[in-house]
Formats: structure tokens, sequence, C-alpha cells
């Protein structure tokens, strides 16, 4: 119901292209209210067991990302980023780490070649936001406000 609205609602906003990231900026309709009882909200578990599932295999169980990630390979890919503090996923709003996880890299940089795949049809909408809220949630208070400030995306709670 609530969790299905939002999911409706935020994908209603894939379509306008652009307006993702500004309206991302107001949260996610109904999920800070959930947060309550001074546990995770309820987005992030579900969000750690996903990306330990789906994403950690590439971008390490630590969110470290692959051992000299910043060059390239002898195929001319490059090795999986980090998405810890160290790593530059800090600097994308949600609304575009939502879409490069949807279209995968080659998806979202036609004719780039890369081994981050699509995870459209193999993650639910419901999915993604939550694994991309969980990796926020790493991620230290400073590092949170600076996107914030720059970015004007909240990451999902405070
Ligand atoms: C098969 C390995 C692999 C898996 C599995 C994988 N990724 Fe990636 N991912 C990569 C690689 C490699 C890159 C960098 C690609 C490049 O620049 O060519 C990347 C890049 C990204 C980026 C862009 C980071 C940035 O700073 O620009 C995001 C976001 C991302 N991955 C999210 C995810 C999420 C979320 C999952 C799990 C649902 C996931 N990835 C699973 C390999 C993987």
């Amino acid at each position: 119901m609530t969790r299905g609205r939002a999911a409706a609602i935020v994908g209603a906003f894939f379509g306008l292209v652009g307006l993702g990231a500004a309206v991302l900026g107001f949260g996610w309709p109904g999920a800070s209210s959930r947060a309550g009882n001074g546990k995770e909200p309820d987005r992030i578990a579900p969000g750690r067991r996903i990306y330990a599932e789906r994403c950690a295999a590439c971008h390490g169980a630590k969110l470290e990302g692959q051992p000299d990630w910043q060059s390239r390979r002898a195929d001319g890919r490059l090795p999986a980023p980090p998405h810890d503090a160290t790593g530059h996923t800090w600097h994308h709003p949600d609304a575009q780490l939502i879409e490069l996880t949807r279209k995968g890299l080659t998806g979202f940089l036609p004719g780039y070649e890369s081994d981050m795949p699509a995870f459209e049809g193999v993650l639910t909408e419901q999915e993604i936001a939550a694994v991309i809220a969980f990796i926020v949630s790493t991620w230290p208070a400073e590092i949170r406000h600076l996107r914030e400030e720059r970015l004007g995306t909240t990451g999902s709670r405070s």
C-alpha cells in the first residue's frame, strides 16, 4: 500500500527527465514517517541484504570496490569503484544513482563498455531505491550534509 504507492509515485517521476533529483530532494513519500522506533529505517535493512546479494561481488562486501579501481584493465574496462565515502558515488544525486543501477552504465552512456549490469527487470524499483538508500546510509554525516548542500539530495533521511 504505502510502499507500493511510493514506488508508483517514484516510478512516475522517472518519466520526467531531470526532475528526479529535485523531487528526491523532498525525500521519499512515506519513507521518513516509517523510520520511527529508533531502529534502522525499514528500507535500509532490505537494501543491505540486496547489496550483499547483488552488488558486493563487484563493489565489495564493505563497499570498498575492486583493487586499483581507477585504472582500466587490459580489456579497456574499469574495475568496480567503491561505494563507500572514498569513491565518487556520493557526488551523484540519488536519482542518478538509481538510474545508473536500473540501466547499467551502458544503458546510461550508450556505446560505453562496462561490467556494470542493468538491474531493470532483475530488481524492482523499490529494491533499487532500497539498495541506494542503504549505500547512502553508510556515508558519514559530513558527506551526507555536503551532498545535501551541493546536490539538494538528502539520501532519504537524516
Ligand atoms: C559484475 C560486476 C558489478 C555488479 C554485480 C554491480 N556493479 Fe555497479 N559497477 C560495476 C563497474 C565495473 C562499475 C564502473 C563501470 C565503469 O565506469 O565502467 C560500476 C559502477 C556503478 C555505479 C556508478 C558509480 C559512480 O560513482 O559513478 C553505481 C551507482 C553502481 N555501480 C551501483 C551498483 C549497484 C547498486 C549494484 C547492485 C544492485 C551494482 N552496482 C552491481 C560493476 C558491478
